[in-house]
């Protein structure tokens, strides 16, 4: 069963009943903080959902907060270790707030190992739930705001689906959906499949349904999520994959722009390259992670292609879509990766000349396969690595924004510029940033054409045509 079933669905709805009253007189508020991924964001959004159904109002403040929800990420120890260090600061504001209520959720409380030593060592945490448990949480709060002693869920699981959870969106014109859940690969660094469960994919019609509703509230830009997106299909006993897929949302009225990641290189069918050419609103942006540029290295991480298929994959990309912006995910420093593997590593980046380069420097994962390889390269020679990666990268970005210079684009205006409150700040239809000084009437939401002005390594500054 991979939905879950009416009567769990009945339950979780009793429970949001029992708290709306329990809550009723309180005017309770909630902060929810997301690390990792935008799967782990817009698990963060049904978390708000449920929360705001109950009668919870949201805060950025966590002294103002009756809740906090740490959504969390196990994809590297970096990620676990910044957590940990907020959580155990949080002990303060506990001692001085005894009903303040700390919940930790996500990918890093679906290993058990990890969900111990939080119950051992940090006791003011009172609400423990796995990625499997999300659609439980109406229950879990219900019991750990009743109760005095931590409320833990992380049963393992090969992972469910569940439809119709309220989603709590900003109100922003683009939005994320998720389409599948999960991941079948194996990839013998990644913690990823063991924490998200088996590869599942939602019902077209389900889908449709949601970004339908999403464009009725002024949405106009989706992306479709999934730690596989295009794998989209193979797990339904239904006639669909995610080529067709693409092609069924490219007809919503009044949706413009569609973006989805992550795409497996194995699972870049011709079928999905002519439906990204064909369909006009599928954007010219591709996220295609390649790892590591050496054979042997793809081999032992259970990548399941070579170097020339994926260079031939990105050849072929670039036929169907001229011009399309390219990124990618690599990981430095794979346990016994060689001086020349790397270089393998750096051939691609010269050969392909991503836009932008996501680079991680191996992190070890227990429970994984990798984690049992006796590696001898020291951390020293992987940070060198790194550094040479980033400065060979960074002039490759350098040189295609140069190249941006004078050219005009059309821009989803998504709103204040982070770093300039004097600015606005859009997407092109490859996804590159261009900021450019407020104009007018111009605000978030809007489609503006803009000229490039002046190029950074990492953005872009323009002016309204
Ligand atoms: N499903 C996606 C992304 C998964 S996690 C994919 O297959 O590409 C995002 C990125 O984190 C990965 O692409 C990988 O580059 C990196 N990553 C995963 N596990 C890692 C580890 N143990 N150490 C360092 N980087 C890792
Ligand atoms: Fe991890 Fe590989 Fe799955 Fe991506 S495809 S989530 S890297 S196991
Ligand atoms: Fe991290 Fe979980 Fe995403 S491990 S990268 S938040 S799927």
């Amino acid at each position: 069963m991979k939905t879950i079933t009416t009567e769990e669905q009945k339950a979780q709805a009793e429970f949001s009943a029992r708290l709306s009253s329990l809550l009723q007189d309180r005017a309770p508020k909630a902060l929810v903080i997301t690390y990792g991924c935008q799967q782990n964001e817009n698990d963060s959004e049904r978390i708000r959902g449920m929360l705001a159904a109950v009668g919870y109002t949201f805060t950025e403040s966590k002294e103002d907060a009756d809740l906090i929800i740490y959504n969390t990420c196990a994809v590297r120890e970096g990620a676990e270790q910044r957590v940990l260090g907020n959580i155990g600061a949080l002990s303060h504001e506990k001692r001085r707030r005894p009903n303040l209520l700390i919940g930790l959720c996500g990918c890093m409380m679906q290993q058990s190992h990890m969900a111990d030593t939080i119950k051992r060592k940090y006791k003011h945490v009172s609400l423990i739930f796995g990625t499997h448990a999300l659609h439980r949480l109406p229950q879990l709060l219900y019991e750990a705001l009743l109760e005095q002693k931590a409320v833990v869920d992380v049963t393992d699981s090969e992972g469910v689906i569940a439809e119709d959870i309220p989603i709590y969106r900003k109100g922003d014109p683009k939005a994320w959906v998720s389409v599948m859940y999960g991941c079948n690969n194996f990839c013998t660094y990644c913690i990823v499949p063991y924490v998200r469960g088996r590869e599942r994919s939602r019902m077209p019609e389900k889908i449709l349904e949601e970004i339908t509703q999403l464009v009725a509230q002024g949405v106009t830009e989706v992306t479709l999520l999934g730690q596989n997106v295009n794998a989209y299909g193979k797990d339904l006993d239904i006639d669909v994959d995610f080529a067709q897929l693409l092609r069924r949302v490219n007809a919503i009225a009044g949706l413009r722009r569609i973006r989805f990641m992550t795409s497996h290189p194995k699972d870049m069918s011709p079928a999905l390259l002519c439906a990204m050419a064909d369909c006009e609103k599928v954007m010219p942006q591709l996220h295609l992670p390649f790892q590591a540029g050496s054979d042997a290295i793809l081999t032992a991480m259970n990548r399941r292609y070579t170097q020339a298929q994926y260079l031939d994959l990105v050849r072929r990309v670039r036929e169907k879509v001229p011009h399309i912006t390219l990124s990618t995910d690599v990981i430095v420093g794979f346990p016994n990766e060689s001086e020349a593997d790397f270089e393998e590593t750096l051939h691609v980046l010269k050969t392909v000349r991503f836009d932008t380069v996501f680079s991680f420097i191996y992190s070890k994962r227990t429970g994984t396969p990798a984690a049992e390889i006796n590696d001898c390269i020291t951390d020293e020679e992987k940070h060198k690595r790194f550094d040479r990666l980033l400065a060979l990268q960074n002039q490759i970005s350098r040189e295609i924004n140069d190249g941006c210079l004078g050219a005009s684009f059309e821009l989803l205006v998504e709103g204040e510029s982070k770093t300039d409150a004097s600015m606005l700040t859009g997407r092109t239809p490859g996804g590159k940033i261009i900021n450019f000084p407020k104009t007018g009437t111009i605000k978030a939401g809007d489609y503006v054409t803009v000229t490039v002005e002046h190029t950074n390594t990492w953005s872009l500054t323009g002016k309204v045509q």
